[in-house]
């Protein structure tokens, strides 16, 4: 009798790690709880607002699908910022207020953040997770190049303007791109 049990026994052990092992490998673009995502972000109220307005409802979104449709919020936003700053140049009459803001230009633009971010797309479709997380932490490094100066001993320039405001936010929508990276490459699940 257990000689017959055995052979289907090891069968069905095959075949049931063989179907774990193929999951394994699909296991990183799984559905995670938009709260469970959010908890893990410098803004979690924001972060809810953002990825339940994406369009036809986030209870069943992959972290691929919600990591993508991020991107493209933060690219709009760091768009906007950009906007800003051309404004802020033209609108500057004092010439340490004008090179402030053309600072931050080369830290948003195509050289910076823009940059950036078509890099964290690149990395998603490329389904290097890794990637995307290098892509979002040089985000906010920018943006904090932008605010604070590149380096710790630069004094920081005193914006009254909505630009310091604008770059917070831009932060706080690449935080919501490190925290899903984080699910994708596993370090939380
Ligand atoms: C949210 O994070 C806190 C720690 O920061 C943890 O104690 C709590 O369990 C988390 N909640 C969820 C839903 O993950
Ligand atoms: C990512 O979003 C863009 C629009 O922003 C869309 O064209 C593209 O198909 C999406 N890709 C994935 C993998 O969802
Ligand atoms: C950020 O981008 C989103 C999507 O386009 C938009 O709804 C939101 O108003 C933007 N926020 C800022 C502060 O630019
Ligand atoms: C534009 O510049 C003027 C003159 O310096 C200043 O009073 C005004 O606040 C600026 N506007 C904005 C929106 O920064």
């Amino acid at each position: 009798m257990a000689m017959d049990i055995k052979p289907s026994l090891l069968s069905s052990l095959v075949a049931l790690l063989f179907l774990l092992f193929a999951q394994s490998s699909n296991a990183t673009n799984k559905i995670v709880e938009v709260n469970k995502i959010c908890n893990i972000t410098v803004n979690p109220s924001l972060c809810s607002k953002i990825l339940n307005s994406k369009p036809g409802g986030t209870n069943r979104a992959d972290l691929i699908t919600l990591a993508n449709y991020t991107i493209g919020v933060v690219r709009s936003n760091v768009t906007n910022t950009i906007s800003l700053i051309k404004f802020l140049i033209r609108n500057s009459t004092n010439s340490d207020a004008k090179n402030h803001y053309q600072l931050c230009l080369t830290h948003f633009d195509e050289e910076g953040a823009l940059h950036e971010v078509d890099y964290a797309e690149k990395m998603l479709k490329a389904k290097d997770y890794q990637g995307v997380n290098v892509a979002a932490s040089g985000v906010k490094t920018v943006v904090d190049g932008c605010v604070f100066g590149d380096s710790p001993t630069d004094p920081v320039f005193p914006d009254h303007s909505s630009l310091p405001k604008y770059a917070e936010y831009v932060k706080q929508v690449a935080d919501i791109i490190t925290a899903i990276s984080n699910y994708l490459m596993g370090i939380y699940k």
